[in-house]
């Protein structure tokens, strides 16, 4: 009997086409329809091939046309997921207890080396001046603490917030920003905003943990759409739901150096993900966490910059770029703005002032330029080493993402690992690392591994390397 899954023999049936040149480079791929109907499979299963043969970097999904074959990328460039979501619909998100019990227990533990966080390290930030800054902040008003600012917080900071997302040719009025306790909040007010306990929201799959915690909280089923390194949310399989019996009323997308993919959407996908969330008058809430950390010196488009419809919200934060303890982030709203800023107000009042002031004051200047490019030549120097220390010591057929930007990677260990076990073995030695199962609501994931590299390469880090490679050799 084959125990191969299903989706497995059908993609390497394709791949066996392509690599004999039946199927060539540049061609139409079959759709997910036509393969449901030629093979008699799911739709789950259809999308599966597709989702197996773009991470194999042999197929790339086309906006508005569908998929097709393409050149497969050098070795050296790896994928990152291969498993593909579910498309179960209606299910409550059911990780929260999971992602607790992961949390609760690194929290317990004495840990030495910590791979599970998106952070740098607190010398990569720029505290030093930040410092000055707030004391420049309480000489200059010194009634700081004793009045409370507005609910959308400080305007010369939306200003500079503003101002700054032109250079990603994003278009946001100062006035319609609302400063909030980082990115969680922003996207809890999004969701707030547009969505009712009960209604569905599609998110990629896998996606950052601390999402499907969000979603649970607020009583919201979630869907998971597949997503690849290589271009982000799968556009045809989100078409086929968005065409399905089920009223999609918001999708949150991470379209910038996505958590934990990586993945970096084309501009032609933004394009068209922006239009078919407005065709099917589905809320777009995108989350650009991590859009300054891109190692291309021209900033990336973003979602809301392809936006005609103002039906898009924009997350931001800059916890990760500039200072995690500052908990600072904002939201742009679009038309949902009002409903965005009463919400603030009612859930904790504005953010308090002297970080915000802080803060401004050094993004409004070209040494927040000069910083973000130090940082991110520095992070890229930190993924390399890492990656190298990775392929190393972790088992043959090992695969590590190649992110453009960023502190994550996201590992693909040979099937019959547990990233759930090494978690727990890599825990009780001092060790924190995320594991894969977390970010998804199946058990796809389950033998991935999600690495921070934010901190210097050093022979601590190489040593707890080669320790998790021994836990994965037992
Ligand atoms: C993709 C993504 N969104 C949102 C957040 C939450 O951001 P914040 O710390 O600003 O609340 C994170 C944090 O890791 C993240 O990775």
């Amino acid at each position: 009997m084959n125990t191969t899954p299903l989706y497995r023999q059908l993609a390497n049936h394709y791949l066996d086409a392509i690599r004999s040149g039946t199927l060539k480079t540049g061609e139409r791929f079959p759709s997910i329809r036509l393969m449901m109907e030629k093979h008699a499979v799911s739709l789950s299963t259809a999308v599966q091939v597709c989702r197996e043969l773009e991470d194999y970097g042999v197929l790339e999904a086309r906006p508005r046309s569908g998929n097709y074959i393409r050149q497969p990328d050098t070795p050296a460039k790896p994928t990152a997921s291969s498993l593909p979501p579910p498309l179960d619909t209606g299910a409550y998100v059911g990780i929260h207890e999971q992602v607790s019990a992961v949390l609760k227990a690194s929290q317990r533990a004495t840990v030495k080396v910590n791979f599970a966080s998106a952070y740098c390290a607190p010398q990569l930030y720029p505290i030093k001046a930040l410092q000055d800054n707030m004391i420049k902040a309480l000489r200059q008003d010194q009634h700081l603490f004793e009045t409370t600012g507005t609910t959308a917080g400080n305007i010369a900071l939306r200003n500079v917030l503003a101002r700054r997302a032109l250079t990603s040719k994003t278009h946001v009025s100062a006035e319609r920003i609302v400063i909030t306790n980082g990115a969680t909040e922003a996207i809890n007010l999004a969701l707030r905003a547009v969505t009712s306990p009960g209604d569905t929201v599609a998110v990629e799959s896998p996606t950052f943990y601390g999402l499907l915690q969000i979603l649970e909280s607020l009583n919201l089923r979630v869907l998971e759409i597949p997503a690849s390194s290589h271009s982000g949310i799968n556009l045809p399989a989100l078409q086929q739901v968005l065409l399905g019996p089920e009223r999609i009323k918001a999708l949150i997308v991470i379209p910038n150096l996505h958590n934990p993919l990586g993945s970096i959407m084309p501009d032609a996908n933004k394009a068209r993900l922006v239009q078919l969330c407005a065709e099917h008058d589905t809320v777009l809430i995108e989350d650009d966490t991590y859009g300054d950390l891109v190692d291309s010196e021209q900033p990336l488009s973003t979602l809301k910059h392809w936006d005609r419809s103002d039906n898009l919200i924009y997350c931001a934060s800059l916890n990760k770029t500039l200072a995690p303890g500052m908990r600072l982030g904002w939201i742009s709203a679009g038309k949902w703005h009002d409903r965005v800023e009463m919400l603030k107000h009612t859930q904790s009042r504005g953010c308090e002032a002297l970080t915000q002031l802080a803060v401004s004051a050094f993004m409004g200047t070209p040494s927040y330029e000069r910083y973000l490019r130090r940082l991110r030549n520095t992070l890229a120097q930190q993924r390399l080493q890492m990656s190298i220390g990775i392929l190393r010591n972790f088992p043959p057929g090992t695969r590590v993402s190649t992110p453009e930007g960023g502190t994550l990677l996201w590992v693909e260990l040979p099937r019959e690992h547990s990233s759930m076990a090494l978690f727990q073995a890599a825990l009780n030695v001092g060790i924190q690392i995320s594991p894969g199962g977390i970010f998804s609501n199946d058990k796809r994931f389950d033998h991935f591994v999600r690495i921070g590299c934010g901190a210097p390469y050093s022979p601590k880090i190489d040593e707890a390397l080669q320790t998790l490679g021994r836990l994965l050799s037992l």
